[in-house]
Protein backbone atom coordinates (compact mmCIF):
# COMPACT_ATOMS: atom_id res chain seq x y z
CA UNK A 1 0.00 0.00 0.00
CA UNK A 2 0.86 3.53 -0.52
CA UNK A 3 1.09 6.06 2.09
CA UNK A 4 2.02 10.05 2.13
CA UNK A 5 3.30 10.70 5.66
CA UNK A 6 3.71 14.87 6.03
CA UNK A 7 6.96 15.13 7.75
CA UNK A 8 7.64 18.40 10.36
CA UNK A 9 10.68 17.82 11.86
CA UNK A 10 10.96 20.92 13.29
CA UNK A 11 13.48 22.53 15.91
CA UNK A 12 16.40 21.11 18.64
CA UNK A 13 16.04 17.75 18.71
CA UNK A 14 12.86 17.38 16.23
CA UNK A 15 15.31 16.38 13.44
CA UNK A 16 17.18 13.73 14.97
CA UNK A 17 14.12 11.40 16.11
CA UNK A 18 12.74 12.03 12.89
CA UNK A 19 15.63 11.11 10.93
CA UNK A 20 15.46 7.31 12.63
CA UNK A 21 12.15 7.19 12.46
CA UNK A 22 12.22 7.28 9.02
CA UNK A 23 15.04 5.03 8.36
CA UNK A 24 12.95 2.43 10.98
CA UNK A 25 9.77 3.34 8.45
CA UNK A 26 11.74 2.77 5.32
CA UNK A 27 12.54 -0.72 6.88
CA UNK A 28 8.64 -1.38 7.34
CA UNK A 29 8.10 -0.08 3.95
CA UNK A 30 10.42 -2.74 2.95
CA UNK A 31 9.27 -6.08 5.06
CA UNK A 32 5.95 -5.08 4.06
CA UNK A 33 5.78 -4.41 0.47
CA UNK A 34 4.38 -0.95 0.75
CA UNK A 35 5.34 2.77 -0.15
CA UNK A 36 6.00 5.55 2.28
CA UNK A 37 6.69 9.12 0.54
CA UNK A 38 7.74 11.92 3.37
CA UNK A 39 7.26 15.10 2.01
CA UNK A 40 9.43 17.22 4.43
CA UNK A 41 7.66 20.58 5.45
CA UNK A 42 8.42 23.89 7.80
CA UNK A 43 6.81 24.34 10.82
CA UNK A 44 7.71 25.92 14.27
CA UNK A 45 11.02 27.97 14.26
CA UNK A 46 12.67 26.51 10.96
CA UNK A 47 9.38 27.91 9.04
CA UNK A 48 9.97 31.15 10.75
CA UNK A 49 13.38 31.84 9.96
CA UNK A 50 12.94 30.55 6.64
CA UNK A 51 9.39 32.26 6.04
CA UNK A 52 9.26 35.04 8.55
CA UNK A 53 5.70 32.51 9.78
CA UNK A 54 5.78 29.40 12.15
CA UNK A 55 3.12 27.69 9.67
CA UNK A 56 3.43 28.43 5.85
CA UNK A 57 0.43 27.77 4.25
CA UNK A 58 2.13 24.88 2.23
CA UNK A 59 2.68 23.21 5.18
CA UNK A 60 -0.79 22.98 6.41
CA UNK A 61 -2.23 22.34 2.84
CA UNK A 62 0.49 19.46 2.58
CA UNK A 63 -0.64 18.14 5.88
CA UNK A 64 -4.13 18.01 5.38
CA UNK A 65 -4.02 16.21 2.13
CA UNK A 66 -1.60 13.80 3.32
CA UNK A 67 -2.36 10.12 5.03
CA UNK A 68 -0.69 11.32 8.13
CA UNK A 69 1.35 13.84 9.79
CA UNK A 70 4.47 12.73 11.65
CA UNK A 71 5.94 15.55 13.60
CA UNK A 72 9.35 15.76 15.51
CA UNK A 73 8.87 18.99 17.90
CA UNK A 74 8.73 22.90 17.85
CA UNK A 75 10.59 25.85 19.15
CA UNK A 76 13.51 26.69 21.55
CA UNK A 77 15.27 29.66 23.04
CA UNK A 78 15.89 31.65 20.00
CA UNK A 79 12.62 32.07 19.56
CA UNK A 80 11.37 32.73 23.02
CA UNK A 81 11.23 36.60 22.39
CA UNK A 82 8.66 36.43 20.16
CA UNK A 83 4.81 36.68 20.49
CA UNK A 84 1.22 35.41 20.10
CA UNK A 85 0.98 34.09 16.49
CA UNK A 86 4.71 34.00 15.70
CA UNK A 87 5.93 31.94 18.67
CA UNK A 88 6.66 28.60 17.25
CA UNK A 89 4.45 26.62 19.21
CA UNK A 90 1.65 28.15 17.44
CA UNK A 91 2.45 26.07 14.57
CA UNK A 92 1.26 22.83 16.78
CA UNK A 93 -1.97 24.48 17.99
CA UNK A 94 -2.65 25.86 14.60
CA UNK A 95 -2.22 22.69 12.97
CA UNK A 96 -4.50 20.54 16.03
CA UNK A 97 -7.14 23.05 15.54
CA UNK A 98 -7.30 23.32 11.39
CA UNK A 99 -6.64 19.35 10.79
CA UNK A 100 -9.71 19.17 14.07
CA UNK A 101 -7.49 16.99 15.79
CA UNK A 102 -9.61 17.31 19.13
CA UNK A 103 -8.57 13.99 20.78
CA UNK A 104 -4.74 13.12 22.09
CA UNK A 105 -4.21 9.98 22.79
CA UNK A 106 -0.62 9.45 24.84
CA UNK A 107 -0.25 5.95 26.04
CA UNK A 108 2.06 5.47 29.02
CA UNK A 109 3.41 2.09 29.77
CA UNK A 110 6.46 1.09 31.49
CA UNK A 111 8.31 -1.38 29.28
CA UNK A 112 9.95 -4.10 32.16
CA UNK A 113 13.78 -3.19 31.19
CA UNK A 114 12.99 0.33 31.80
CA UNK A 115 12.11 -0.67 35.89
CA UNK A 116 15.17 0.93 36.74
CA UNK A 117 15.11 4.10 35.19
CA UNK A 118 11.71 4.27 36.83
CA UNK A 119 11.94 7.02 39.51
CA UNK A 120 9.10 5.45 41.64
CA UNK A 121 9.64 3.07 44.49
CA UNK A 122 10.96 -0.34 42.67
CA UNK A 123 7.61 -2.45 44.40
CA UNK A 124 5.35 0.18 42.74
CA UNK A 125 7.17 -0.21 39.33
CA UNK A 126 7.70 -4.13 39.56
CA UNK A 127 3.41 -3.63 39.42
CA UNK A 128 3.89 -2.12 36.11
CA UNK A 129 2.12 0.61 34.63
CA UNK A 130 -0.16 1.21 31.37
CA UNK A 131 -2.16 4.18 31.05
CA UNK A 132 -3.80 6.02 28.60
CA UNK A 133 -4.04 9.54 28.64
CA UNK A 134 -6.75 10.89 26.72
CA UNK A 135 -6.61 14.61 26.37
CA UNK A 136 -8.92 16.91 24.49
CA UNK A 137 -6.67 19.04 22.34
CA UNK A 138 -7.97 21.80 20.59
CA UNK A 139 -10.49 23.43 23.42
CA UNK A 140 -10.21 25.06 26.86
CA UNK A 141 -7.55 27.63 27.89
CA UNK A 142 -5.22 26.55 24.63
CA UNK A 143 -8.11 27.80 22.37
CA UNK A 144 -9.90 30.52 24.39
CA UNK A 145 -10.16 34.55 24.36
CA UNK A 146 -6.70 35.85 25.91
CA UNK A 147 -5.52 39.05 26.05
CA UNK A 148 -2.71 41.39 27.81
CA UNK A 149 -4.12 44.42 28.66
CA UNK A 150 -3.64 47.92 30.32
CA UNK A 151 -5.04 49.41 33.30
CA UNK A 152 -5.97 53.28 33.93
CA UNK A 153 -2.65 53.30 35.44
CA UNK A 154 -0.42 51.83 33.48
CA UNK A 155 -0.52 48.31 34.93
CA UNK A 156 -0.58 45.61 32.80
CA UNK A 157 -3.40 42.95 33.30
CA UNK A 158 -3.85 39.52 30.91
CA UNK A 159 -6.43 36.50 31.15
CA UNK A 160 -6.75 33.24 29.35
CA UNK A 161 -9.96 31.75 29.12
CA UNK A 162 -11.21 28.28 29.61
CA UNK A 163 -14.40 27.50 27.96
CA UNK A 164 -15.46 24.13 26.92
CA UNK A 165 -18.65 23.15 25.35
CA UNK A 166 -21.10 20.18 25.86
CA UNK A 167 -20.52 18.97 22.17
CA UNK A 168 -16.49 19.08 22.73
CA UNK A 169 -16.75 17.32 26.23
CA UNK A 170 -19.29 14.17 24.71
CA UNK A 171 -16.87 13.72 21.56
CA UNK A 172 -14.18 13.02 23.42
CA UNK A 173 -15.75 11.21 26.33
CA UNK A 174 -16.66 8.87 23.81
CA UNK A 175 -13.24 8.03 23.14
CA UNK A 176 -11.75 7.65 26.54
CA UNK A 177 -15.22 5.23 27.20
CA UNK A 178 -14.65 3.31 23.00
CA UNK A 179 -10.95 3.04 24.26
CA UNK A 180 -11.78 1.59 27.61
CA UNK A 181 -13.50 -1.35 26.25
CA UNK A 182 -11.03 -2.70 24.83
CA UNK A 183 -8.36 -2.61 27.54
CA UNK A 184 -9.77 -2.78 31.49
CA UNK A 185 -12.54 -1.15 31.24
CA UNK A 186 -12.28 1.62 33.71
CA UNK A 187 -11.74 5.65 33.15
CA UNK A 188 -10.90 8.04 35.66
CA UNK A 189 -12.09 11.75 34.20
CA UNK A 190 -9.67 14.15 35.88
CA UNK A 191 -11.41 17.52 36.28
CA UNK A 192 -11.44 20.41 39.28
CA UNK A 193 -14.77 20.77 39.49
CA UNK A 194 -14.78 22.01 42.82
CA UNK A 195 -13.16 25.15 41.66
CA UNK A 196 -13.86 25.26 38.00
CA UNK A 197 -17.74 26.14 35.99
CA UNK A 198 -16.27 24.34 33.06
CA UNK A 199 -14.85 21.17 34.99
CA UNK A 200 -18.48 20.75 36.16
CA UNK A 201 -19.97 20.59 33.03
CA UNK A 202 -17.39 18.34 32.01
CA UNK A 203 -18.55 15.86 34.83
CA UNK A 204 -21.87 16.27 34.37
CA UNK A 205 -21.61 15.52 30.45
CA UNK A 206 -19.01 12.65 30.99
CA UNK A 207 -21.44 10.95 33.21
CA UNK A 208 -24.13 11.17 30.88
CA UNK A 209 -21.75 9.87 27.85
CA UNK A 210 -21.02 6.85 30.12
CA UNK A 211 -24.60 6.21 30.95
CA UNK A 212 -24.55 4.60 27.46
CA UNK A 213 -21.43 2.51 28.61
CA UNK A 214 -22.91 -0.13 31.40
CA UNK A 215 -19.78 -2.18 31.40
CA UNK A 216 -17.04 0.94 32.15
CA UNK A 217 -16.42 1.92 35.62
CA UNK A 218 -16.25 5.39 35.55
CA UNK A 219 -14.95 7.71 38.58
CA UNK A 220 -13.63 11.46 39.26
CA UNK A 221 -11.07 12.74 40.39
CA UNK A 222 -9.58 16.19 41.10
CA UNK A 223 -6.09 17.40 38.98
CA UNK A 224 -4.67 17.94 41.98
CA UNK A 225 -5.13 14.08 43.62
CA UNK A 226 -4.52 12.71 40.33
CA UNK A 227 -1.15 14.08 40.07
CA UNK A 228 -0.01 12.87 43.44
CA UNK A 229 -1.63 9.87 42.94
CA UNK A 230 -0.13 8.78 39.39
CA UNK A 231 3.14 8.95 41.41
CA UNK A 232 1.90 6.80 44.44
CA UNK A 233 0.27 4.36 42.62
CA UNK A 234 0.12 4.39 39.03
CA UNK A 235 -1.54 1.23 38.93
CA UNK A 236 -5.00 2.13 39.21
CA UNK A 237 -5.32 4.54 36.33
CA UNK A 238 -6.43 2.43 33.35
CA UNK A 239 -7.83 5.24 30.57
CA UNK A 240 -7.19 8.96 32.06
CA UNK A 241 -9.45 11.58 30.36
CA UNK A 242 -8.98 15.15 31.17
CA UNK A 243 -9.25 18.65 29.12
CA UNK A 244 -6.06 20.47 27.41
CA UNK A 245 -3.97 21.77 29.94
CA UNK A 246 -4.79 18.98 32.66
CA UNK A 247 -3.77 16.33 30.04
CA UNK A 248 -0.63 18.81 29.14
CA UNK A 249 0.79 18.14 32.59
CA UNK A 250 -0.32 14.99 33.65
CA UNK A 251 0.99 12.94 30.14
CA UNK A 252 4.31 14.70 30.98
CA UNK A 253 4.12 13.25 34.22
CA UNK A 254 3.11 9.86 32.97
CA UNK A 255 5.86 10.06 30.83
CA UNK A 256 8.21 10.17 33.56
CA UNK A 257 6.99 7.63 35.79
CA UNK A 258 7.82 4.90 32.68
CA UNK A 259 11.45 5.82 32.45
CA UNK A 260 11.97 9.51 30.96
CA UNK A 261 9.35 11.42 28.58
CA UNK A 262 11.84 10.28 25.50
CA UNK A 263 9.56 7.38 25.85
CA UNK A 264 5.72 8.64 25.52
CA UNK A 265 4.49 9.02 21.98
CA UNK A 266 1.49 10.36 21.00
CA UNK A 267 -1.48 10.52 18.14
CA UNK A 268 -3.63 13.19 17.64
CA UNK A 269 -6.80 12.47 15.95
CA UNK A 270 -9.81 13.63 14.35
CA UNK A 271 -12.50 11.45 13.96
CA UNK A 272 -12.19 9.24 10.90
CA UNK A 273 -9.04 8.19 12.44
CA UNK A 274 -6.83 10.39 10.53
CA UNK A 275 -3.95 11.88 12.47
CA UNK A 276 -1.24 13.97 13.56
CA UNK A 277 1.64 11.68 15.15
CA UNK A 278 4.56 13.18 17.53
CA UNK A 279 6.31 12.56 20.55
CA UNK A 280 5.11 14.04 23.84
CA UNK A 281 8.52 16.18 24.52
CA UNK A 282 9.77 18.84 23.12
CA UNK A 283 12.87 19.99 21.12
CA UNK A 284 14.94 19.72 23.90
CA UNK A 285 17.39 22.73 23.41
CA UNK A 286 20.16 21.41 26.03
CA UNK A 287 20.71 18.29 24.19
CA UNK A 288 19.68 19.47 20.48
CA UNK A 289 22.60 18.07 17.96
CA UNK A 290 24.41 16.30 20.07
CA UNK A 291 23.37 12.78 19.18
CA UNK A 292 22.36 12.64 22.68
CA UNK A 293 18.37 12.64 21.84
CA UNK A 294 16.06 9.35 22.44
CA UNK A 295 14.28 8.52 19.32
CA UNK A 296 11.84 5.62 21.22
CA UNK A 297 8.75 8.02 21.67
CA UNK A 298 9.05 9.28 18.18
CA UNK A 299 9.51 5.77 16.95
CA UNK A 300 7.16 4.46 18.79
CA UNK A 301 4.90 7.49 17.81
CA UNK A 302 5.28 6.06 14.55
CA UNK A 303 4.04 2.62 15.49
CA UNK A 304 0.85 4.08 16.64
CA UNK A 305 0.75 5.57 13.11
CA UNK A 306 0.89 2.40 11.52
CA UNK A 307 -1.99 1.41 13.53
CA UNK A 308 -4.52 3.84 13.38
CA UNK A 309 -3.66 6.05 10.48
CA UNK A 310 -2.93 3.21 8.37
CA UNK A 311 -4.85 -0.42 9.47
CA UNK A 312 -1.00 -1.38 9.69
CA UNK A 313 -1.70 -3.88 13.15
CA UNK A 314 1.34 -6.29 12.07
CA UNK A 315 4.12 -3.81 11.36
CA UNK A 316 2.75 -1.80 14.29
CA UNK A 317 3.17 -4.52 16.69
CA UNK A 318 6.49 -5.57 14.87
CA UNK A 319 7.78 -2.03 15.72
CA UNK A 320 6.99 -1.95 19.01
CA UNK A 321 8.62 -5.65 19.98
CA UNK A 322 11.65 -3.79 18.35
CA UNK A 323 11.94 -1.32 20.44
CA UNK A 324 11.08 -3.76 23.41
CA UNK A 325 14.04 -5.82 22.51
CA UNK A 326 16.62 -3.07 22.27
CA UNK A 327 15.35 -1.86 25.84
CA UNK A 328 16.10 -5.87 26.57
CA UNK A 329 19.31 -5.79 24.86
CA UNK A 330 20.39 -3.33 27.61
CA UNK A 331 21.12 -0.19 25.04
CA UNK A 332 20.06 2.89 26.60
CA UNK A 333 20.46 6.82 25.87
CA UNK A 334 21.36 8.92 28.46
CA UNK A 335 17.31 9.76 29.95
CA UNK A 336 17.00 6.05 30.51
CA UNK A 337 20.38 5.18 31.77
CA UNK A 338 20.79 2.80 34.47
CA UNK A 339 23.99 1.04 35.98
CA UNK A 340 24.86 -1.95 34.03
CA UNK A 341 23.41 -0.92 30.65
CA UNK A 342 24.93 0.43 28.00
CA UNK A 343 25.19 4.19 26.96
CA UNK A 344 24.09 4.70 23.27
CA UNK A 345 23.11 7.67 21.22
CA UNK A 346 20.75 9.08 19.13
CA UNK A 347 22.16 7.03 15.98
CA UNK A 348 23.19 3.94 17.49
CA UNK A 349 19.58 3.70 18.86
CA UNK A 350 17.66 4.14 15.40
CA UNK A 351 20.28 1.42 13.81
CA UNK A 352 19.43 -1.16 16.58
CA UNK A 353 15.64 -0.99 16.33
CA UNK A 354 15.90 -1.11 12.73
CA UNK A 355 17.95 -4.52 12.94
CA UNK A 356 15.78 -5.67 15.56
CA UNK A 357 12.85 -5.11 13.27
CA UNK A 358 15.04 -7.51 10.79
CA UNK A 359 16.04 -10.32 13.35
CA UNK A 360 12.42 -10.52 14.82
CA UNK A 361 10.83 -10.75 11.18
CA UNK A 362 13.06 -13.26 10.13
CA UNK A 363 12.27 -15.27 12.98
CA UNK A 364 8.71 -15.12 11.86
P1 LIG B 1 11.38 19.32 26.56
O1 LIG B 1 10.47 18.17 26.53
O2 LIG B 1 11.93 19.79 25.28
O3 LIG B 1 12.61 18.98 27.52
C1 LIG B 1 12.44 18.73 28.91
C2 LIG B 1 13.62 17.87 29.42
O4 LIG B 1 13.47 16.54 28.89
C3 LIG B 1 14.98 18.36 28.94
O5 LIG B 1 15.92 18.12 29.97
C4 LIG B 1 15.29 17.48 27.75
O6 LIG B 1 16.67 17.27 27.50
C5 LIG B 1 14.60 16.18 28.14
N1 LIG B 1 14.13 15.45 26.94
C6 LIG B 1 13.05 15.76 26.20
N2 LIG B 1 12.95 14.92 25.16
C7 LIG B 1 13.99 14.06 25.26
C8 LIG B 1 14.42 12.95 24.46
N3 LIG B 1 13.78 12.55 23.37
N4 LIG B 1 15.54 12.30 24.86
C9 LIG B 1 16.21 12.68 25.96
N5 LIG B 1 15.84 13.70 26.74
C10 LIG B 1 14.74 14.40 26.39
O7 LIG B 1 10.60 20.50 27.29
P2 LIG B 1 11.00 22.05 27.52
O8 LIG B 1 12.45 22.14 27.85
O9 LIG B 1 10.01 22.54 28.48
O10 LIG B 1 10.72 22.73 26.13
C11 LIG B 1 11.72 23.03 25.15
C12 LIG B 1 11.06 23.63 23.92
O11 LIG B 1 10.22 22.65 23.31
C13 LIG B 1 10.15 24.83 24.22
O12 LIG B 1 10.31 25.75 23.20
C14 LIG B 1 8.74 24.25 24.23
O13 LIG B 1 7.75 25.17 23.91
C15 LIG B 1 8.89 23.20 23.16
N6 LIG B 1 7.95 22.07 23.26
C16 LIG B 1 7.50 21.57 22.08
C17 LIG B 1 6.70 20.45 22.08
C18 LIG B 1 6.24 19.92 20.77
O14 LIG B 1 6.69 20.36 19.74
N7 LIG B 1 5.36 18.95 20.76
C19 LIG B 1 6.37 19.83 23.28
C20 LIG B 1 6.86 20.37 24.48
C21 LIG B 1 7.67 21.49 24.46
C1 LIG C 1 2.71 19.14 24.01
C2 LIG C 1 3.36 20.51 24.08
C3 LIG C 1 2.46 21.55 23.45
C4 LIG C 1 1.19 21.60 24.29
C5 LIG C 1 3.03 22.96 23.30
C6 LIG C 1 4.41 22.96 22.70
C7 LIG C 1 2.10 23.80 22.50
O1 LIG C 1 3.71 20.83 25.38
O2 LIG C 1 2.37 18.69 22.91
O3 LIG C 1 2.54 18.51 25.07
O4 LIG C 1 1.18 22.26 25.35
O5 LIG C 1 0.22 20.97 23.89
MN1 LIG D 1 3.43 19.19 26.79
Amino acid sequence: MKFTIATIPGDGIGPEVIQETIKVLETMAAIGGHTFSYPLLLAGGAALDATGHPLPEETLQTAQEADAVLLGAVGGPKWDHLEGEYRPERALLGLRKSLGLFANLRPAVLFQPLKDACPLHPATAAKGIDIMVVRELTGGLYFGKQERLQDETGGWYAYDTMQYHESEIRRIARVALELAKGRSGKVTSVDKANILESSRLWRKTVMEEAAAYPTISLDHMYVDNASMQLVKSPGQFDVILTENMFGDILSDEAGMITGSIGMLPSASLREDQGGMYEPVHGSAPDIAGQNKANPLATILSAAMMLRISFGLEAEAMLMESAVEHVLNQGLRTGDIYSDGCQLTGTREMGAAVVAAVKQLEKKG
